[in-house]
């Protein structure tokens, strides 16, 4: 079979990556991709990246499945327009991927199923929000109610910064009309961890768990980013841990899509605080994450494309799945200034060295070819993948690789996996 994957990141990487090994697929396209993608799959262009670009292009290509990676393109409604032409496409649609693009939407289904979570205000109008904070003691969240790239969120430890954050996004629209509400939400203290699931529109089968670092540099301090490196699986999230996670939250989160008439069909994520008192989520998510994917999914023994197809056609009962006892730990390589401002266009050296290392996998994020060489373009750019007999051989190996990648102005965390190391010791 010939599928297509929408996406161009390291996410979409890791799906390529995963479904390019499943023994049904003959050939894998993917628009727009990127230079790692392109040694496994066809990189082809749907021109603007419409839902309705991307649909010619599936049919045009007489694709049997399309599998969608970034949340954006689900916003768009990609999944409900292949659907209308009757092409099989992997990912919810955009009135069931609102758990993540309408976080006021998120919060209300959370309370209405009583799924833990914090406890929040929203605003359509800075002074009220402003109002409000000023009878809170820090810290404060902010978040703008729509999608930014997860780089939207403000922990303010003051009001001073938390006021400053309400204008941003109220007032100079930062981030564009997903600040025209935000949402103040109760401070939630604890370790985070991710879990995924696939979901059939009424079955819910979680992943492996995995956590993501998400602020900028070592010590999780520095702003927050798209995600600086990942690991799975998480000593925290054990199997209790995975069963109230189950139970608590993810069942009731895609009972509720159902019982709305959105059925959810795709990978749900949830971003969960494990606290004092167990799971709470900070968001959900309509996809996979990025980096979480790239450790998750190479720990996957069963065909991505059979779990996906079983989503698709509401039997996720005939999939059982099996996952490698190895260790998966990866390392973001960044653009220094990222997520702030960066350059873009330094050449990469080293990938093909790293090529021969066991167990390794770099995983493209943000790079593009220039006259036969690999430069950088984009914040995040490499996601370099290493799995291990234990975290620590995970770690060990990714390290190596990354020391052996070059790139000017490059930045990454030393400190991927800490938590879990800490436990250890
Ligand atoms: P989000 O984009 O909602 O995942 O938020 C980005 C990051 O902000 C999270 O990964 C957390 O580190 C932090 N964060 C978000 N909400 C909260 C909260 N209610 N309490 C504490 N930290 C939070
Ligand atoms: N790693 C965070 C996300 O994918 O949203």
């Amino acid at each position: 079979m010939k599928v297509l994957v929408v996406g161009g990141g390291g996410r979409e990487h890791a799906i390529v990556w995963s479904i390019s090994r499943s023994p049904r697929v003959d050939q894998v396209l993917c628009t727009p991709g990127n230079p790692g993608i392109a040694e496994l799959a066809e990189c082809v262009q749907a021109a603007g990246g419409s839902p309705a670009a991307i649909a010619e292009l599936a049919e045009s290509r007489q694709v049997d499945l399309v599998v969608i990676g970034p949340e954006a393109y689900l916003e768009a409604g990609v999944v409900d327009e292949l659907m209308e032409r009757g092409i099989r496409a992997f990912g919810p649609t955009q009135a069931s991927a609102r758990i993540e693009t309408d976080k006021a939407f998120a919060k209300r289904l959370m309370e209405a199923k009583g799924i833990p979570t914090g406890s929040y205000r929203e605003f359509d109008n800075p002074e009220d929000a402003k109002a409000y904070l000023r009878s809170l003691s820090p810290p404060m969240v902010i978040k703008p109610i729509g999608l930014t790239a997860g780089k939207g969120v403000t922990v303010a430890g003051s009001l001073k910064e938390a006021e400053q954050a309400v204008d941003l996004v109220m007032g100079a629209r930062a981030f564009g009309d997903a600040g025209s509400r935000v949402i103040v939400e109760e401070y939630l203290t604890g370790e985070e961890a991710t879990v995924l699931a696939f979901c059939d529109g009424k079955r819910v089968v979680p992943m492996v768990p995995s956590q993501d670092h998400k602020a900028a540099y070592d010590g999780d301090t520095g702003p927050n980013t798209g995600g600086m490196g990942a690991y799975s699986p998480v000593p925290i999230v054990d199997e209790d841990m995975q069963r109230r996670v189950y139970e608590d939250i993810l069942v009731p989160a895609v009972e509720a899509l159902a019982e709305l008439g959105t059925p959810f069909v795709g990978v749900l994520y949830a971003g969960l605080m494990i606290g004092p008192d167990g799971p709470k989520v900070i968001e959900f998510n309509s996809r996979f994450g990025d980096p979480e994917a790239q450790v998750v999914l190479p720990r996957l023994r069963t065909d991505l494309v059979d779990v996906m197809e079983a989503c698709i056609d509401g039997e996720l009962d005939r999939v059982t799945l099996e996952w490698r006892d190895e260790s998966a730990l990866c390392v973001v390589m960044a653009s220094g200034g990222y997520p702030g401002a960066y350059q873009t266009g330094r050449e990469i050296s080293g990938l093909e060295r790293v090529k021969e290392l066991d167990d390794v996998i770099v995983f493209h994020a943000g790079t593009a070819a220039r006259d036969e060489r690999v430069v950088t373009a984009g914040g995040r750019v490499l996601a370099v993948t290493a799995l291990g007999t234990t975290l620590r051989e995970a770690a060990e190996r990714a390290y190596e690789a990354v020391h052996a990648i070059q790139f000017e102005r490059a930045h990454y965390r030393t400190d991927i996996g800490h938590r879990a190391f800490e436990k250890q010791n």
